[in-house]
């Protein structure tokens, strides 16, 4: 197989415009890639329609998505799970409310490291857990990391429950063993809860990195974690509505089982098939995109220097976001500058809770992506 990546232009991928390619201008924003489904998702898909079998799955449909997480998990991770630890969900999102609904105390503040996924700043508020922000500091090496400190004085402030992106979207972080045990240390000395968040796992660009699930570190963690994970962004089908809560905490698994079919029911017949061949018949085109956005995250290094002079700029490790440090640009809003007078669209970072930073999508044609970058180079060249 080989994916023809110059191929999706942005005329193109205006056709049938999805939400990245809805606004004027090139889409570098919302999570989303410009490379279409694998063929086997596509032909699953096609099965499904020709048969006009749009109606509601079949246990067994159910029963083979939950076994291949587990089979994707235990092939890329060694991690070993069950499939009746795995609870099918519509989304990530909806996963956290769930948790947060039923596994956590209600009104127990939430502890959020950022920058972090924009919705995790709001939506816990939304179910009313106040959100404690912990801002993030570096490795030695310049890159971001979690303020592990901070974190131990946002649970001795009270805090119940930590939410933890990895890989991190925004700052695009593949965090090692090492620093996942030394977070692990801080939770367990506090009692605490994590909310791990794993979306972005298949998509490891930097080859020296490896994706450790955070239940799978030990025992303490399989105990104080619930995991959240989908094949919506390794391989493009957030539409589908299909992700996976991967419950290692049997009391977390008693008190959510009333609630395990409605939730369950929330998935849908599409999702659910296309999640399993994902996990199970995709691995060439996986390896293929992640091959293309690493690629992609050296080139804009290099745009980054000629077109943006001043801006701060790491490759990602994983995830296909990048995280610009706009901080020196003489504009008030970077990614309302670049979007009003580049024609380029991207994520305020000020929504992920870092103003003066700006979230770029990388996930594009080369070509897309170096227009793109001389856009924004000119409309900052013309003040
Ligand atoms: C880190 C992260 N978590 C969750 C989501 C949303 O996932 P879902 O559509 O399954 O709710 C995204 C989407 O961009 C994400 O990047």
């Amino acid at each position: 197989m080989t994916i023809d990546f110059e191929s999706f232009t942005p005329e193109l991928l205006r056709r049938h415009p999805t939400e990245k390619w809805s606004r004027p201008g090139i889409g570098a924003w919302v999570a989303e890639m410009d490379f279409g489904v694998p063929p086997a998702v596509a032909e699953v898909l096609r099965a499904v329609v020709d048969a006009g079998a749009l109606a509601y799955p079949t246990d067994r449909q159910l029963a083979e998505a939950r076994a291949a997480t587990t089979r994707w998990l235990a092939r890329t991770s060694g991690w070993e799970t069950d499939p009746g630890q795995v609870q099918l969900v519509a989304d990530v999102l909806t996963a956290l409310a769930a948790t947060l609904e039923h596994l956590v105390e209600p009104g127990a503040p939430v502890i959020l490291p950022v920058p972090n996924y924009m919705p995790f700043l709001t939506l816990p508020e939304v179910f009313g857990h106040p959100v404690l922000r912990v801002p993030g500091t570096s490795t030695p090496r310049g890159r971001h990391a979690m303020d592990l400190e901070g974190i131990d004085a946002a649970f001795r402030a009270g805090g119940r429950l930590l939410i933890l992106c990895n890989p991190h979207n925004p700052v695009g972080r593949v965090y090692d063993r090492e620093e996942l045990l030394a977070l692990a240390a801080v939770v367990d000395a506090h009692g605490g809860r994590v909310f791990s968040d794993e979306i972005h796992a298949p998509l490891v660009l930097e080859p020296t990195c490896r994706h450790v699930p955070y239940a799978s570190l030990d025992r303490r963690t399989a105990a104080h974690s619930v995991t959240a994970l989908a094949a919506s962004k390794g391989w493009n089908i957030p539409g589908l509505k299909c992700a996976q809560l991967i419950l290692t905490n049997d009391d977390d698994a008693r008190r959510l089982a009333p609630f395990s079919p409605f939730l369950a029911h929330q998935a849908s017949t599409p999702g659910l098939l296309a999640t399993a061949a994902a996990y199970d018949r995709c691995d060439a085109w996986l390896a293929e995109v992640v091959a293309h956005l690493r690629a992609n995250a050296a080139r804009l290094g290099e745009l980054v220097a000629e077109n943006l002079p001043g801006v701060g700029y790491h490759e990602p490790e994983g995830t296909y976001l990048a995280w610009l440090d706009t901080r020196a640009l003489p504009v008030d809003n970077p990614s309302r500058f670049f979007a009003e007078r580049a024609g380029v669209v991207t994520t305020d970072g000020a929504s992920c809770g870092a103003p003066g930073f700006v979230r770029f999508n990388l996930a594009m044609a080369r070509g897309t992506l170096e227009r793109a970058l001389r856009q924004m180079g000119d409309a900052l060249a013309a003040g």
